[in-house]
């Protein structure tokens, strides 16, 4: 179904630009190259094919066309992409009906609209005055409370409760989800703060005390079926586009640190909310932009957490950058206290990782001292020999020379003791081809169907000769090929995915050929090698065929006619 418009609409897109709008590229020889989503990974191990219009990882062989990238990447369906992509080429997809889709968690995203909606009234009406003048004076203004959906939870202990029961939800749902404990509300007397998952729906709440009450400063949404802490990022579903434009992705603690920031028109922000990163937060983050700078607390514990992010960050594979503010200042104070051009003058002397490390581990130092001074050196170099640029590298070891006059030979003489071996090897990363081993039949065949897929011409070969594949996947996939060559006159990958994307067993296939750095051009005679190579391996099967026959059978007579029929296949006289 759809097909002619599935394909109209993907010849006017471009997958890199797609791709290129989620996920960083990098251009390298004909094709980009980037962190694949779709599995857990560091490397660059995704390429994406401009000329093809295909994505291909060469470690977990995800690949795929435009539509499949989004139909995994954001969790829809395909008539949702082409009705996404139709609209973003002026293309009318009005008549690719979506059924509305019913999740399971509808009831509680609803609970959660409605709390948000009974907050934000809350804080907009008379009631709400008090919080109202707390929020102004701390410069969060009615455009801000707007735009952030702030809201108040009363001092009624069972208001909120009381509304949703009424409206069909019973107790035991709401105290599951975070929003009652036994009859009461959970808030009380609080400025509401809603949190988002990933798609930007709220899925939980964080309540700020507004006066003097000795509680907890935050009092946080619990962890639900949809309020998963370790898997989201406050502001994410904003700071998508925005780090797209501004290619940078900046990470704050807290969610007032990310508001105060859009104040002034900066919103590629994310909050960790407090939280140690998880794995999941981290692939998020790399979602965002290769390019992290952290900006967090200019206290103790926010740049304790800045070493062990960066670490964490850097073991996988990411440098990131640091801001340092001043001690102890937030995000939030410093742009209050010093407005914008100054925070901005901040970002843009964002510091590598790397050097801030540096930069810390002399603090204090005694430089008087020789075994202080010898230690710091030491440690200057173990940090620098992680770095996989000699370039890098070799500015510390000047530097370091040039301060404490050291020869520059004894100084790389221990670095490159302290860098291992692998490290060594090559600048620039390579994909490492993780294709498992074949046999020379299984890339016979798969080479001729990745021939089939890229030339008309051998497509017409394989028919001429009426080759016959060995399994039933291959033969429905060349037959697949064959009838769509015919009903559109050529062929490429990206639309015949399209065509194949409900035939899973042949899009399993599909995607072993396309991860197997198979050769995309070929002549006729060695076309016909590799046809060979396939009816080699069918008269071998047969003749094991024959050959089991021929020991079951009882009837020596049978037996010999299949004994000469072998005799027959072997000499290649069929
Ligand atoms: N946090 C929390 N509970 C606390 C303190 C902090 O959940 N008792 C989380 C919040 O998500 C907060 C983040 O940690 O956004 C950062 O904490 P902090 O720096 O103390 O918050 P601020 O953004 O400075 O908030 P405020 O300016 O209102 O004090
Ligand atoms: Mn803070």
């Amino acid at each position: 179904m759809y097909n002619d418009l599935a394909n109209t609409i993907r010849s006017k897109i471009d997958i890199v630009d797609i791709i290129g709008e989620r996920i960083p590229l990098t251009a390298r020889g004909k094709n980009f190259f980037c962190v694949c989503p779709f599995h857990d990974d560091s490397n660059p191990s995704m390429s994406v094919s401009r000329e093809k219009q295909i994505y291909t990882c060469f470690s977990c062989h995800a690949t795929g066309n435009v539509f499949t990238f989004l139909m995994n990447y954001e969790h829809i369906d395909f008539k949702e992409t082409l009705k996404y992509l139709g609209e973003k080429v002026g293309i009318d997809t009005g008549n690719v009906h979506i059924a509305k889709k019913s999740n399971k968690y509808d009831k509680l995203y609803e609970a959660y609209k409605l709390s948000l909606k009974y907050f934000q009234n809350n804080l907009n009406s008379n009631i709400g005055k008090v919080a109202k003048k707390y929020l102004l004076e701390r410069k969060i203004d009615d455009k801000l409370i707007k735009e952030f959906e702030i809201g108040l939870s009363l001092d009624k202990r069972d208001d909120l409760t009381k509304l949703l029961t009424s409206k069909e939800y019973d107790l035991v749902t709401l105290n599951r989800i975070g929003l009652a404990t036994d009859n009461y509300d959970i808030y009380n007397d609080r400025i509401m703060f809603p949190l988002y998952d990933v798609s930007g729906r709220v899925v939980g709440f964080s309540g700020r005390i507004y006066k003097d009450s000795g509680k907890n400063k935050y009092l946080n949404t619990k962890e639900t079926e949809i309020f998963k802490k370790g898997e989201i990022l406050y502001h994410y579903h904003i700071a998508r586009e925005e780090c797209r434009i501004h290619k940078s992705v900046i990470v704050m603690e807290g969610f007032m640190d990310v508001i105060r920031a859009s104040s002034i028109e900066i919103r590629n922000t994310v909050a960790l909310m407090g939280t140690a990163l998880t794995k999941e937060q981290v692939n998020l983050l790399k979602r965002l932009s290769n390019n992290i700078i952290l900006c967090l607390d200019g206290d103790d514990p926010g740049q304790h957490a800045t070493l062990n992010i960066g670490n964490m960050l850097f073991d996988m594979g990411v440098e990131v950058k640091v801001v340092v503010l001043p001690n102890p200042d937030d995000p939030d104070s410093f742009i209050l206290k010093n407005g914008r051009d100054r925070f901005v003058g901040l970002l843009d002397s964002a510091i590598n990782f790397s050097d801030y490390k540096m930069q810390r581990l002399r603090e204090n130092v005694d430089f008087r001292s020789d075994e202080e001074k010898a230690n710091y050196i030491n440690k200057v170099l173990e940090e620098t020999a992680k770095l996989n640029d000699i370039i890098r590298r070799e500015v510390v070891l000047k530097r370091l020379a040039k301060e404490f006059d050291i020869g520059y030979n004894t100084l790389e003489m221990r670095i490159n003791s302290l860098v291992k071996d692998e490290d060594k090897q090559e600048e620039v990363f390579i994909p490492k081809r993780t294709v498992e081993k074949k046999d020379k039949y299984s890339k016979a065949f798969e080479q001729i169907i990745y021939l089939m897929l890229n030339n008309d011409w051998v497509i017409t070969q394989v028919e001429r000769e009426r080759l016959i594949f060995p399994s039933e996947v291959m033969r429905t996939i060349n037959s697949e090929i064959i009838y769509y060559y015919k009903k559109y006159g050529n062929i490429n990958v990206a639309d015949f995915y399209t065509y194949v994307q409900d035939k899973e067993n042949i899009l399993i296939f599909l995607n072993k050929v396309l991860a197997g750095n198979y050769n995309e051009t070929t002549n006729k005679e060695e076309l016909f090698l590799y046809f060979k190579v396939v009816r080699e391996y069918c008269l071998t099967q047969e003749i094991k065929r024959l050959t089991g026959l021929m020991k079951k059978e009882i009837d020596p007579l049978e037996q010999a006619k299949i004994a000469e029929k072998i005799r027959r296949l072997r000499l290649g006289d069929n």
